[in-house]
């Protein structure tokens, strides 16, 4: 097998990044170790930026998610039963986020790539990359019947996610910042129409609480928990009961209940490796970074970092230059440290820290007071929230 781009992974990265090239008229060919059936129905975040939208349009897999799609222009901060609005687009002349499952964005990228009938094969399994020093990359891997195969490309993206295999391979080359948090989400989605028409993000003495939804009519929960929490000790009933706490007030918002159609609880974490290209392997998306999900920031970071090689390879087949390329890494990175404060600051100001001294959350209150009063402080948010235009 030959191709021009190898690319290991069907997330959001690899599917995004086909479709870039193919716009371009550049091949490519996805393995993804995964059936079709499981990464359609993976659940996790749905908040889209301005940018990642207008490049899903842009490229032709934009009808759907135009049409199911909700667009937000605000959110709410609550603390000690009061919501307080941040007007998102007022701040940042008109752009929003738009509520979209990323399994809907999955969905929508694997029909486009098969309607086109361009190469995607699933569960694949032992897959190797080597040769990426030189010239004549390859990626060696077991194909679903079982056939022992080589794939030879001109680069190979490794758009694997943060336990696949390519981050792995180039371990000793890379230079690793991470940060650990002493907390995770639960997360449940409910058949209930949710009680907010915007995602509500709730700082309470017993922890974080946030409420968003997937459209049309679905509610999507989450609430911190320890780390190491077992599943099996929130059956729904304490579930609803916590988050009945967490968002309790006085302006009479509550959480509208549902049946729970999915429960999972997520670790938080940050985490970089860096360079992100390694002679023709170059990574992105969650096999290089991962932020906590308070910013709201993984797929988009995925797409952004996607925007930026599909950039420089087009430019390298067009022209022969490779200079785009030398600066992928760079480029990318400097929005990945933006998108990791965010997400950390965002993470910091809500969630309660397991022993922390009564320093904290007199800091964490002036934060948010501040936060929601103060215009600057609020556009800061706000233009960091619906996403920094990427400059390509
Ligand atoms: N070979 C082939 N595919 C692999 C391998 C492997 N060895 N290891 C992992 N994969 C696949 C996974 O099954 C998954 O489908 O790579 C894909 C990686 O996709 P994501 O984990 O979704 O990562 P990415 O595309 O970078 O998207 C980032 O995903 O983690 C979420 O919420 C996060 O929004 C963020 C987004
Ligand atoms: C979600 O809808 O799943 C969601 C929304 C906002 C976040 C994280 C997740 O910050």
């Amino acid at each position: 097998m030959r191709t021009q781009v190898g690319i290991v992974g069907a997330g959001p990265a690899g599917l995004v990044l086909g479709l870039l090239l193919a716009r371009e008229g550049i091949e490519s060919v996805v393995l993804e170790s995964r059936s079709r059936e499981y990464i359609e129905h993976r659940v996790r975040a749905g908040v889209l930026e301005q940018g990642t939208v207008d490049c899903l349009a842009a490229s032709g897999v934009g009808e759907r998610l135009q049409r199911e799609g909700m667009v937000h222009h605000g959110l709410f901060l609550r603390w000690d039963g009061y919501s307080h609005r941040i007007a998102l687009s007022d701040l940042t002349g008109g752009r929003g986020i738009t509520l979209y499952g990323q399994q809907e964005v999955v969905k929508d990228l694997v029909a486009e790539r098969v309607e086109d009938g361009r190469e995607l094969l699933f569960e694949v399994s032992d897959v190797r990359v080597e040769d990426f020093d030189g010239d004549e990359p390859a990626i060696r891997f077991t194909d679903a019947t079982g056939a022992e195969q080589v794939l030879r490309c001109d680069v190979i993206a490794g758009c694997d996610g943060f336990h696949g295999l390519c981050r792995p391979t180039v371990e000793t080359a890379l230079r690793v910042y991470e940060r650990e948090y002493p907390f995770g989400w639960l997360g449940i989605l409910a058949e209930a129409a949710p009680s907010s028409d915007e995602l509500v993000y709730c700082h309470h003495e017993r922890g974080f609480a946030l409420q968003s939804m997937r459209p049309p009519d679905l509610t999507r929960l989450y609430l911190q928990v320890a780390p190491d929490e077992e599943l099996e000790r929130w059956p729904d009933e304490r579930v609803w009961e916590e988050l009945h706490t967490r968002f309790a007030g006085d302006d009479g918002f509550d959480v509208a209940e549902g049946a729970v159609v999915e429960k999972g609880i997520t670790p938080m974490r940050s985490f970089v490796a860096e360079p992100l290209r390694h002679g023709r392997l170059f990574l992105a998306g969650d096999a290089a970074h991962i932020v906590p999900p308070t910013g709201a920031k993984g797929l988009n970071l995925a797409v952004a970092d996607v925007r930026v090689l599909a950039d420089g390879l087009a430019h390298w087949y067009s022209t022969g230059d490779g200079s785009r390329l030398d600066s992928y890494s760079d480029r990318c990175l400097r929005r990945v440290w933006r998108v990791q404060h965010f997400s950390w600051w965002m993470t910091r100001m809500l969630h309660r820290l397991p022993g922390e001294d009564p320093f904290e959350p007199m800091l964490q209150r002036s934060q948010l007071e501040y936060v929601c009063s103060s215009h600057a402080a609020a556009t800061s948010l706000a233009e960091n929230y619906v996403g920094l235009e990427l400059e390509l």
